[in-house]
């Protein structure tokens, strides 16, 4: 076994897939951003949220949501939407040089496409599209961030990653955009499954 140091970093993203999160702002238009504080529970999707930003803001207001899973291709797309917000003015505790944009979809190239049970649009290039709503949010215990709950209510899947005629996702075809220590990565080769896989094959 190799030695363990202790060390001090900056953040500790261990690798967690980017989700592009659409919600509505007060004048209709849509707002979107990139985040990778997000995990599934059933039909509940866990959502880690800086509470000064302009997703936070929309989703106090109107709790609707898309949850759009982008593949490993789209980080440059992805990463045009780091450094924007769609809060005005941009608030202090928002890194250095983080400007205001009031159109995402714009910026970024991205496509809009309309959701069937929610106000916010779906992004239409990510594989997996979770139209959703959220409860009301707690902050986390250091009150700069939320804990965000949104019950999914619709899922739209590309058809390529979907084993045809049945409502599963074939883990081969489809793969996650990875934030990994503030590096995009894609996934490497399947290890295998576990027992409780129903994946026809
Ligand atoms: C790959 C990536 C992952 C990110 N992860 C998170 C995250 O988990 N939570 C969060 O609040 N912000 C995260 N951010 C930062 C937000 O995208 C950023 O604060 C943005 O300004 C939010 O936009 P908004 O203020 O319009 O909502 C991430 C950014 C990138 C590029």
């Amino acid at each position: 076994m190799s030695e363990h140091v202790p060390i001090e970093p900056t953040i500790l993203y261990f690798g967690t897939p980017v989700v592009l999160l659409s919600t509505e702002n007060d004048d209709g238009s849509a707002n979107l951003a990139p985040i990778s504080s997000a995990w599934a529970l059933g039909y509940t999707i866990v959502l880690g949220l800086g509470a000064d930003g302009q997703s936070a803001y929309n989703l106090a207001r109107r709790p609707d949501i898309v949850i759009n899973v982008p593949g490993p291709h789209l980080w440059k797309q992805i990463e045009s939407l780091a450094g924007v917000t769609g809060r005005f003015p941009v608030p202090e505790s928002k890194p250095a040089g983080m400007r205001y944009e009031p159109d995402k979809f714009a910026v970024s190239g991205f496509t809009s496409q309309e959701s069937v049970v929610v106000n916010p649009p779906r992004v239409a290039e990510c594989g997996l599209q979770f139209e959703a709503r959220v409860a009301p949010a707690r902050l986390g215990v250091t009150g700069d961030f939320l804990i965000v709950q949104a019950q999914v209510l619709k899922v739209h899947a590309d058809a390529a990653v979907v084993i045809a005629g049945t409502n599963y996702v074939e883990p081969a075809a489809w793969s996650p955009l990875i934030y990994n220590f503030r590096h995009y990565f894609g996934l490497g080769p399947e290890l295998g499954h576990t027992y409780r896989s129903q994946t026809p094959r």
